[in-house]
């Protein structure tokens, strides 16, 4: 049957529901012999805050008109909610589906924008140009969401741009800026960082490549070298630290409405739009967001990305504390529970910052990869990421051995990523799984 036990059991099995009262998101067991799960994976989805999921319940109901009607209203503030979030301007904004379209749109401008730059080929400027027909040329890292390496990876293949993959270092899994600096030829109209990585919580130093690329691109004015902009994915970083544009210099950053609570929609921030940084549109139609991404706007979704960034902009020192007191626990926890010889965390580099919710770690032993790990527990449900996609092979993170890590330490890497509403008491069930799971493997239950 349904019956998920008596009142006193489903207290204490019922993390499900922060000091607000609000129900969380992660599967319950449905049996009476399915334990409770613990969802620890709020890096690759979280759910709908419940003001959010009004905001788009009355934007469906009332909001269906023509953009004429009480629909402006619902997209400016949405638009005014996200620019405060980021501390940008609401003009700078541009609703997109999701941060997937917001990168691509972004690397299919600056390729664009530089031969709209360019003298035309055979022409007596062309000639006399120091890029001597030179392809556009990118800068970015190893540890890119796919959504940023595919698309550079098929510019390559398409031979339409070249692309240089700086790796991070291994002392502490950040780029780094010179590195950076010195992958810059004549021909970079781009530079893509992300924020924080996805797997390891690492920030990078944004706001120090902005101000080496601004020096630099004064000078390459002066030689007629083509401007090279810079983007960031700030998709991991929203909601959990603070983000700010012009603390961090960019021209472009990416906005992913599910990893803060939000809908499943995105938007671009591109600084002063049109005017300061160009922006090509990827798709033709009806008009809309300025032309640069027509299409009839998705009302509901965009009050609900705006009423999310409301809450990000009002509580993000407070989501920020809560998770950071959370995960702190868990990586103290772990330590107590295993012999601390055994627990590996992957992600603490000394002097780095990283994301306040993010713990990924390993457990030494020849029994234990990721995978095997997270298959034999009972409550966690986490993520072995891309240690092990559809294959069966263990194949490490190639994230995690670009950061230097052991292989067999990369191995058995788990990551757990905590929300806004996950509590010590599910930390201490998930250790206690974990526990279990490691017994269980090395046969000892
Ligand atoms: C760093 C990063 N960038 C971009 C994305 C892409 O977002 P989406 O899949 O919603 O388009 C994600 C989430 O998966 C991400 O972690
Ligand atoms: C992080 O992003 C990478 C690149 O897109 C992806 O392959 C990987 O599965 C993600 N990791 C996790 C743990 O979700």
């Amino acid at each position: 049957g349904l019956s998920r036990g008596g009142a006193g059991m489903e207290a204490a099995a019922a993390p499900s529901r922060d000091a607000r009262g609000r129900a969380a998101s992660h599967p319950r067991g449905r049996g009476e012999k399915s334990p409770r799960k613990v969802y620890m994976d709020y890096n690759a989805t979280t759910p709908l805050e419940p003001e959010v999921i009004q905001a788009m319940t009355e934007a469906m109901r009332e909001a269906w008109g023509n953009p004429s009607s009480p629909y402006p209203d619902i997209i400016d503030t949405a638009r005014e909610n996200i620019a405060k979030m980021i501390g940008g301007r609401p003009q700078d904004i541009i609703f997109t589906s999701g941060g997937t379209e917001s990168n691509n749109l972004v690397i299919h401008s600056a390729v664009k924008h530089f031969h709209q730059t360019r003298p035309s080929k055979g022409s007596p400027a062309e000639l006399s140009s120091p890029l001597d027909g030179a392809a556009p040329h990118l800068v970015t890292c190893t540890v890119e969401h796919d959504s940023i390496r595919l698309p550079l990876e098929h510019l390559v293949q398409e031979q339409v741009a070249a692309v240089t993959f700086v790796p991070v270092s291994k002392v502490n899994g950040q780029v780094e800026v010179e590195d950076i600096l010195a992958a810059v030829r004549p021909a970079t109209c781009l530079v893509t960082i992300m924020l924080a990585n996805n797997e390891t919580g690492v920030i990078m130093p944004i706001s120090d490549i902005s101000q080496r690329i601004k020096a630099l691109n004064q000078k390459r004015a002066a030689s007629r070298l083509p401007v090279i902009l810079l983007h960031t994915d700030a998709a991991q970083a929203l909601g959990k630290r603070r983000v700010d544009v012009e603390d961090l210099g960019v021209d472009f950053l990416t906005i992913v409405g599910h990893k803060f609570y939000g809908p499943r929609i995105g938007a671009l921030y591109v600084r002063g739009l049109g005017e300061l940084t160009p922006l090509y549109p990827m798709l033709f139609g009806g008009g809309q967001e300025r032309n640069f991404r027509p299409g009839t706007e998705n009302t509901p979704m965009i009050a609900g990305l705006g009423k999310a960034a409301e809450l990000v902009t009002r509580n993000c020192e407070a989501y920020e504390a809560h998770m950071r007191d959370v995960r702190d626990y868990l990586e103290e926890r772990l330590a107590a529970e295993f012999d601390k010889q055994r627990i590996h965390l992957n992600s603490q580099f000394p002097g780095t910052e990283r994301l306040p919710n993010t713990c990924n770690f390993s457990i030494r032993g020849p029994q234990l990869q990721g995978r095997a790990v997270l298959a034999q527990c009972r409550t966690l449900l986490a993520s072995v990421g891309a240690a092990c996609h559809s294959d069966h092979v263990d194949r490490p993170s190639p994230v995690l051995l670009s950061c230097g890590i052991p292989f067999d330490v990369a191995r058995n890497a788990l990551r757990l990523s905590v929300g806004r509403s996950t509590t010590r008491a599910e930390v201490d069930l998930v250790v206690q799984d974990l526990k279990q799971a490691v017994a269980r493997l090395e046969g000892q239950a």
